[in-house]
């Protein structure tokens, strides 16, 4: 087990019908006006807004409104709300939402002590300073980003999308009422349960060998999800299930499921190849949903990188799958690894895919042309080579990304 360190500062608030408690809980930690973010009308449509805003009248603390972060949230968006937030002397942001409008209020928080352009800070021209203390309501469980140090935000000027992390901006409160996620369609359920999955293993094909208390935290996890998904995709109400995939979320994200397996004690456990190679795919389609385009590109990358350590991918496939290799005279332990390997690799595509989410960058319109500009802003995100199962350069990108086709 390498050495790490865990911080995880939120107090999360957990279960049925708690978003009203929203202002009490805010009012507690020390929040008394707050600019409240949203996004592009779900929890108006749900009614989730107006329970938040009584909940806030009701314990005093005020609030100023700001709706319309869009899905891969947009810096313009940002900027006008750093605007608004020193205009109206916030102490503290209150994301409404999901991870972009999570993410969108995040980099508000730390924009607004900043005295640039707070794109600047993902450009790496600038590091974070300061930041105002960070509040949710979580009505999608996907990214994570209610107990993560990440922060991710799209340029559509530059095409580029760009994450940038740290401890400061990782949320002080969480409000997590699984009920806010029974309008959630199924498409957006599934792309959000393939996120989950996707942070799981960056961190478990990190390029460190086996940790057994993190692997089976991590393992337990992927098991769980992929049992309430199709109960939640049969009975969209089905609280338990609901729940399940809720706090499944939290601890994908929050590092929980990465201690000890990061190559360097300093960072995150991960070489977050499918994240990178996925960025650039929603930087250039926006309309492309991020756990939607993972569920095309992480199966790809195992597909690519397995046999760096073939003995990591049949622990992932045993722990999860119950699948283990077969070897006899007639399938030599080669074959029977591969064997195992890549059924597991295509059982995890099939859950994918029988939930309902793609299976190849044609599915959302792409082309083959479309590879080489991905590529140009992956080299200018990541440098000439990046991850740490096995060590990408741009050939390997691109044959990654060909091969989704
Ligand atoms: O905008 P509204 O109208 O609210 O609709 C949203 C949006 O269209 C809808 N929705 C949310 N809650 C709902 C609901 N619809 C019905 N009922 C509800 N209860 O769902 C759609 C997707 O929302 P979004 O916030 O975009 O989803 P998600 O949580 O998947 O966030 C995706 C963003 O997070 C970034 C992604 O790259 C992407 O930009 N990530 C952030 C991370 C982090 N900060 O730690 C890590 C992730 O790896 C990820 O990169
Ligand atoms: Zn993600």
């Amino acid at each position: 087990m390498n050495d790490f360190t865990f911080y995880s500062p939120t107090k999360f608030v957990f279960g049925r019908g708690y978003v009203d408690r929203t202002g009490a809980e805010l009012k507690s930690c020390g929040f008394s006006k707050v600019l409240l973010a949203y996004g592009q009308g779900s929890v108006v449509r749900s009614g989730v807004l107006a329970r938040v805003r009584e909940s806030l009248e009701a314990a005093g603390v005020s609030y100023v409104e700001k709706g319309g972060v869009r899905p891969n949230p947009e810096v313009e968006w940002v900027r006008e709300a750093i605007a608004l937030a020193r205009a109206e002397q916030v102490d503290g942001v209150l994301a409404v939402g999901g991870g972009s409008v999570i993410d969108a209020a995040k980099a508000t928080a730390f924009g607004v002590p900043y005295d640039g352009d707070v794109w600047d800070i993902f450009d790496k021209r600038a590091a974070i300073g300061g930041c105002l203390p960070i509040a949710v309501v979580l009505t999608i469980p996907a990214a994570g980003s209610e107990g993560s140090g990440s922060c991710v935000i799209s340029n559509d000027a530059e095409n580029r999308k760009v994450g940038t992390s740290g401890d400061v901006f990782r949320p002080r409160l969480a409000v997590m009422d699984p009920e806010l996620t029974f309008t959630l369609p199924a498409y957006q359920t599934v792309a959000g349960v393939t996120d989950m999955i996707a942070h799981i293993c960056e961190r478990y094909f990190s390029g460190v060998g086996a940790v057994p208390v993190t692997d089976n935290i991590a393992t337990g996890l992927v098991n769980a999800l992929m049992e309430a998904t199709p109960r939640v995709l049969e009975n969209p109400e089905d609280y338990d299930a609901r729940a399940t995939i809720m706090w499944a979320g939290m601890l994908a994200h929050n590092d929980v499921a990465g201690c000890g397996r990061s190559l360097n004690p300093a960072t995150r456990a991960g070489g977050w190849e499918s994240h990178g190679l996925e960025h650039e795919v929603s930087a250039h389609h926006p309309e492309v949903t991020h756990g939607a385009g993972l569920a095309v590109v992480m199966p790809a990358w195992m597909r690519y990188v397995w046999r760096e350590d073939p003995q990591r991918f049949l622990d992932f496939a045993e722990a999860v799958f119950g699948i283990e290799p077969v070897d006899d005279e007639f399938a030599p332990r080669e074959e029977a690894v591969e064997d195992a390997v890549t059924t597991a690799i295509d059982e995890l595509q099939a859950f994918f895919r029988d939930s309902g989410m793609p299976a190849t960058l044609a599915d959302f319109g792409l082309t083959p042309d479309d590879v080489d500009p991905m590529l140009a802003t992956l080299e200018k995100n990541k440098g000439k080579t990046f991850g740490a199962f096995k060590t990408l350069d741009m050939d390997d990108a691109r044959a990654i990304y060909e091969s989704c086709f």
